[in-house]
């Protein structure tokens, strides 16, 4: 059993706070993934599980034991640098075998060790050279080689592809989900990439200044974010959002903002009618708006107009930038948009999909 728990954990640097009443359980075997903005926390997290920093508060459990007060070498978990932190001077294979030489692995045992993970690496025909023989994605594998030939309970992954070209990065990313499955471990993976954390993760742990802001299945996350920073911070383009105000008004529920006003559909109206009165934010994602004359029938109440300020071809898709009401915001439409600078036009959006924050406190409305 290899679950990682943080009990409301803090950690303060002087003044500083890097992590507050931090409460976290990564299930056994679990591939979760923590993201954020860079400060919000994420290495001070992983720094505390293996033992690199001291929680100022709160209680941290790897299995069934508090490691609170363990020494680092005793917490059967590997961490891997987005540095990759090789010794140069040595060659693939004693930087592989070196952690299991400082715990005087028998060298039998360290021979077989090594080559098991040189080959769940495909690094087996690099173990002669020296570090600065290398490309980078080859280092970046035998950083990782290094943590999974100790096979600890639990890997610990700070920004470990951040030093990777964006191809390299992409089919990595792959190989690592099909590496958790033949580890069959436990892995804590920090990111500050969005699109990283959305692909690997069982869930993701998402972190702004320190604290936990939501914690769910990627695609629950995406789909409902519970604040404003989670639903501006996964997803990109970014979703678009718009200041406005909560209104009742014959048995129906508005959201009106400079230049628009929707209705909030039927069946969602019961969840947020309490606030009813209030400022919110209104968020809608690039892919949930649309071309009125491209849309069969738009509900009633859909629609704003707006002016086309940019249009982004992506070769698959277009991304088009729009102005409303002095405020911009991005629109994700098909290849075959013929819209240009300067056009004006209604923009639809998906009131089944668009969400509402409090303007005050930043959550989201439908929770
Ligand atoms: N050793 C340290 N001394 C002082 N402040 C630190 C130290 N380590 C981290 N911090 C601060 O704690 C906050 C969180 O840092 P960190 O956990 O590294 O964030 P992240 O990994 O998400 O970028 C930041 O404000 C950072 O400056
Ligand atoms: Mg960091």
């Amino acid at each position: 059993m290899a679950r990682v728990i943080f009990d409301r954990v803090s950690k303060y640097f002087g003044d500083i706070v890097a992590l507050r009443d931090f409460d976290l359980e990564v299930h056994d075997r679990e591939f979760l993934v923590m993201v954020g903005p860079s400060g919000s926390g994420k290495s001070t997290a992983l720094r505390l599980v293996a033992g690199l920093e001291e929680a100022t508060s709160g209680r941290i459990f790897i299995g069934d034991r508090l490691v609170n007060e363990v020494a680092p070498k005793d917490r059967d978990v590997a961490m891997v640098f987005q540095s990759y932190a090789l010794y140069p001077h040595m060659n693939v294979y004693d930087n592989l075998a070196h952690p299991l030489q400082l715990r005087r692995v028998s060298r039998a045992e360290t021979d077989e060790r090594v080559k098991r993970a040189a080959d769940m690496l495909s690094i087996g025909d690099l173990l002669a050279r020296k570090p600065r023989e290398l490309s980078g994605g080859q280092r970046q594998r035998v950083a990782l080689g290094r943590a999974i030939v100790r096979d600890p309970e639990v890997f610990l992954m700070d920004e470990p592809l951040s030093n990777l070209d964006a191809k390299l990065r992409v089919r990595t990313r792959a190989e690592l989900i099909r590496l958790h499955e033949r580890l069959r471990a436990t892995i804590i993976y920090v990111t500050h990439d969005q699109q990283e954390a959305m692909t690997l993760g069982d869930r993701i742990a998402v972190l702004n200044n320190g604290a936990l802001q939501q914690l769910g299945a990627p695609q629950i996350v995406y789909d409902r974010p519970s604040n404003l920073f989670v639903a501006g911070f996964i997803g990109s383009p970014s979703m678009n959002f718009f200041d406005a105000s909560l209104l009742a008004r014959d048995e129906a529920l508005f959201v009106r903002g400079t230049g628009f006003e929707v209705l909030v559909p039927p069946e969602r109206a019961r969840a947020v009618d309490r606030h009813a009165g209030r400022d919110v934010v209104l968020g809608v994602r690039p892919e949930h708006m649309y071309e009125q004359s491209e849309v069969e029938s738009a509900p009633p109440g859909s629609s704003l107009r707006a002016v086309v300020d940019v249009v982004e071809p992506m070769g698959n898709e277009v991304f088009v930038y729009l102005s409303t009401g002095g405020q911009i915001f991005t629109a994700r439409l098909n290849a075959e948009t013929d819209l240009r600078r300067g056009q004006k036009v209604n923009m639809v959006i998906d009131t089944y999909k668009m969400h509402l924050f409090d303007r005050d406190t930043e959550r989201s409305l439908f929770l």
